[in-house]
């Protein structure tokens, strides 16, 4: 794992933006599958991203994207289904062609062949490129939360409470917090190419340390990026707190500057 240590949410954001950048220039016209995260991690992510295009003619008109997940029963256009919320926060700012920016149908009829379809959507686009994900103080990653197998592909997940309390703050009170979700399982997740996972805050400092350094275990489901040969975690100071080896990740990072210049 690279684990890279930002002095802030800004920083952080930039090089995540970088990592995009590199993976939508490499495959230009061919065109860059991007799985993107909803939440609060990545926003400054996708703000930097939709700087880059306006600013600097960043462009995703070849791009497709995958969401990791989508709450069930909440129709495309609810205000905090992942569907709009992505396109109010990214796509919607970007020339990425609407409709090649799929999620999970949280409406559908049978969400259990509505996963196995999704799953497969994302085999016959060529898979994830590049993957930007979040942290659960919990450790989960998309809704793969706590027990969740490491062989798992996209299927329906239950919420833990402390999720639904953590993502109450969106919604107006947390009984409003749908408690069943599509998400893409911890397999689904580990074929992308490249992850990159963004993590800022002190609320987040037990659970970066538990999936970059704690043991391989269900109990972390994040920890499972241990095992991909290309995972980058790029943390702020708050969250890189409870980091046994933080002085050798900056060391490296250093020497990595040094090199570069
Ligand atoms: C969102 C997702 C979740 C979040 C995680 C962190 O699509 O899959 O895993 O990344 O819950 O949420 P925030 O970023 O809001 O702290």
């Amino acid at each position: 794992m690279e684990i890279i240590i930002a002095k802030d949410a800004e920083q952080a954001a930039a090089v995540v933006a970088d990592r995009f950048e590199e993976v939508l220039r490499e495959r230009g016209e061919d065109g860059a599958v991007l799985g993107l995260a909803t939440g609060s991690s990545p926003v400054l992510t996708y703000r930097e991203l939709i700087a880059r295009h306006r600013e600097q003619g960043l462009s995703f008109a070849h791009a497709r994207a995958f969401l990791l997940d989508e709450y069930i029963g909440l129709s495309a256009d609810h205000e905090q289904s992942y569907h709009r919320f992505i396109r109010d926060t990214f796509t919607g700012h970007v020339d990425m062609p609407d409709e090649l920016v799929l999620s999970p149908d949280g409406e559908a009829s049978d969400p259990r062949a509505e996963a196995v379809r999704y799953d497969a959507s994302i085999g016959e686009a060529g898979g994830v490129d590049i993957q930007i994900l979040g942290i659960g103080a919990n450790g989960h990653i998309g809704f793969n939360e706590p027990s969740s197998s490491f062989g798992s592909r996209t299927r329906v997940k239950t919420l833990t409470e402390q999720t639904v309390r953590d993502n109450a703050r969106f919604f107006s009170s947390s009984d409003e917090v749908p408690i069943h979700v599509l998400t893409q399982g911890l397999a689904t997740i580990r074929e992308a190419r490249r992850i990159v996972l963004i993590a800022t805050g002190a609320g987040k400092a037990q659970a970066v340390r538990d999936m970059a350094e704690g043991p391989v275990s269900a109990a972390c489901p994040a920890s499972i990026l241990q095992m991909h040969p290309a995972v980058t975690v790029v943390v702020d100071e708050a969250a890189a707190r409870d980091l046994t080896h933080a002085d050798y990740y900056r060391f490296i990072q250093s020497q990595k500057d040094r090199l570069a210049s």
